[in-house]
């Protein structure tokens, strides 16, 4: 099973592709997770993506599908995998194809861009594992502490208003279109966003088993 979770900045993707992954037993991927935690490490890659990502603009295709490329390469993907974050330009869709990878779904997770900057300020992440919590939505058991690994919980720093509205203006413009690509491949299922978390993984579990 490979499945691409497609949406706005803060539309659920990695909290649904945490909970999927525990259930069908295969890893997700989150390029933005792996970026961050380059960024930590100072690599080549992390100093090349850190300009980028604190302005909400998108990383080069390059960068982002060398780093994608090296990942699925591992033994954990072999059967499968849940892309959050990946791709997000055309561009980035071709090479996975050029890849040999088939897609089995990508399911769209639709949410309104006043919905999205809502959840984005109230948006806390473990700076352990990246585990995503929200202070009224999805609050941690004790407060500033993930209940996966026992990290600290921070504010993203692309999480500020103005951020949130860079990256909003970057998905329109150069994700989106990748809605009309898996559309027309026959691959696109669209899921209300605006609903409970676990409804919504009911829904993409539904489109799993069809
Ligand atoms: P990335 O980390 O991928 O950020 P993003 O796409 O902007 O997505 P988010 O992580 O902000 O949101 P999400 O959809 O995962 O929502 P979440 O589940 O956390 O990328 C960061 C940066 O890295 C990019 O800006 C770019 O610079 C770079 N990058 C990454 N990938 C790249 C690529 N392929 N190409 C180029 N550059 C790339 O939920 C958000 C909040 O809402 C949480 O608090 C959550 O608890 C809450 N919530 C979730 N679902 C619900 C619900 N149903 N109801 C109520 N609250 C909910």
């Amino acid at each position: 099973m490979n499945l691409i979770l497609l949406g706005a900045p803060g539309a659920g993707k990695g909290t649904q592709a945490e909970i999927i992954c525990d259930k069908l037993g295969i890893p997700s991927i989150s390029t933005g997770n792996i970026l961050r935690e380059a960024v930590k490490n100072a690599t080549k890659a992390g100093l090349e993506a850190k300009s980028y990502m604190e302005s909400g603009k998108l990383v080069p295709d390059s960068v982002v599908i060398a780093i994608l490329k090296d990942r699925i390469a591992q033994d954990d993907c072999k059967n499968g995998f849940i892309l959050d974050g990946f791709p997000r330009t055309v561009p980035q869709a071709e090479a996975l194809d050029q890849m040999g990878i088939v897609i089995d779904h990508a399911v769209d997770i639709d949410v309104p861009d006043q919905v999205i900057e809502k959840r984005l300020s109230g948006r806390r992440v473990c700076e352990g594992c990246g585990a995503s919590y929200h202070i009224d939505n999805k609050p941690s058991a004790k407060e500033g502490i993930c209940d996966r690994c026992g990290g600290n919980l921070i504010i993203r720093k692309d999480d500020k208003p103005e951020t949130i509205r860079e990256r909003l203006a970057v998905y329109h413009e150069q994700t989106e279109p990748l809605k009309g690509y898996y559309q027309k491949a026959g691959k696109l299922v669209s899921i209300d966003g605006t609903r409970e978390i676990a409804e919504i993984t009911g829904q993409i579990l539904k489109v799993l088993e069809a």
